[in-house]
């Protein structure tokens, strides 16, 4: 446990003026010394070897800065001191003071593990304030995605392979039963099988055809019935699309059909949903190294030509992904809808 690393004691050799109002902590860990200061309106600094490294200013009180600094303290010593063994492995929510999204309650579908972008749009949305119902797909994947429905306090975790019947409606008749309302739902899955994917778009089988559609559109316009009854008071609903159903990609193949059905199915379901204030989106990620991308051929060239072509010259992460999302599910993004919101550095706009 870091926090027993960590023996904070008070600084006797403090000057006695400025020990009445602000009171240091100090701690040794190896070759740094850590330093805390709080002051009784909120205020506290973080020093590592003299250094300041961070510093907040809207605590409660004294008491309550020094808990927020001891945490960032704590995350600052397993990242940069820790040997790899002494790491704690636990998955963490980013520390965010604003809860922009407290009080709403979201269901995410489609996290794997940590590199999936489900876990991305989750810990945002967590690190905001937001309730979470989590799902994973079967039982194989429950023991990846147990940690991180932990780490993110879900109150309901639920098994959901959209392919078996019945599995979906489950998981909404918990969180009607549960909550009473949903206020998101972050549908983050795709599937086609390996030689539907893998071969040109010409040559697809209806089989083929059907199971990729079925999973990675209609599931989206399925949710997004299921979750209607729900947002009585108005909702938003996310599916992730990519660049490829706008241009032809190398490899992408029927996916780039697929999105392109489902970045319409996102406008539509838009209109007939807007009136209700239930707002749909489709997030449009530049490539990220996820299990899905590895069914995908060559993968490494496209985040190659990804980094060197976007304006941003730079690589998206899921933790981008997840704190555009957010954005779109607070009320200020309330007259935003039938979006396709490209979070790819500005690959998008490059010829
Ligand atoms: N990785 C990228 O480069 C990229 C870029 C743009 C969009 N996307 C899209 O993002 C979404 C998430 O993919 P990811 O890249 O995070 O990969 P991922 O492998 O982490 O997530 C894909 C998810 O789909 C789920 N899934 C597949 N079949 C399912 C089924 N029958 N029932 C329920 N769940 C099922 C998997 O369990 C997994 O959780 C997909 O829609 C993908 O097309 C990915």
């Amino acid at each position: 446990m870091i926090s027993k690393l960590l023996e904070w004691k008070t600084n006797e050799a403090l000057a006695v003026g400025k020990g009445a109002t602000v009171q240091q902590f100090v701690a040794t860990v190896g070759d740094k010394r850590l330093e805390i200061d709080v002051a009784p309106w909120g205020e506290g600094h973080l020093k590592v070897n003299g250094r300041e490294i961070a510093h907040i200013d809207d605590a409660k009180d004294r008491r309550q800065a020094f808990r927020d600094i001891k945490k960032i303290a704590e995350r600052y010593i397993e990242a940069h001191m820790l040997k790899p063994e002494t790491k704690s492995t636990s998955p963490m929510i980013p520390i965010v003071k604003a809860k922009l999204l407290e009080g709403k309650k979201g269901l995410i579908v489609g996290i794997a593990n940590e590199n999936s972008i489900a876990w991305g749009c989750a810990k945002a949305f967590r690190a905001f304030g937001a309730e979470l119902a989590v799902t994973y797909l079967n039982d194989k994947a429950k023991k990846y995605v147990d940690p991180l429905a932990r780490a993110l306090e879900a109150p309901i975790v639920m098994p959901l392979d959209v392919s078996t019947p019945g599995q979906m409606e489950a998981v909404f008749e918990r969180i009607a039963k549960d909550w009473g309302k949903l206020d998101f739902v972050v549908h983050s899955i795709a599937f086609s099988p390996k030689e539907t994917l893998q071969g040109r778009v010409v040559d697809v089988s209806r089989d083929g055809f059907l199971t990729t559609m079925d999973v990675s559109c209609w599931t989206f316009m399925r949710m997004a019935h299921l979750a209607e009854p729900l947002m009585r008071k108005g909702g938003t609903l996310f599916t992730m699309t990519y660049y490829g159903s706008q241009m032809v990609v190398k490899n992408y193949n029927i996916m780039g059909v697929a999105k392109a059905a489902l970045e319409c199915a996102v406008r539509y379901m838009a209109a007939e949903l807007g009136p209700k204030g239930i707002r749909v989106h489709a997030i449009s990620p530049g490539p990220l190294s996820t299990r899905a991308a590895s069914g995908i051929p060559e993968f490494d060239a496209l985040l190659d030509k990804a980094k060197a072509k976007a304006p941003a010259r730079s690589l998206v992460s899921i933790d981008d992904v997840g704190v555009a999302t957010a954005f779109l599910a607070h009320d200020a993004a309330r007259l935003i809808t039938g979006e396709t919101l490209y979070v790819d550095g500005g690959y998008h706009i490059i010829d």
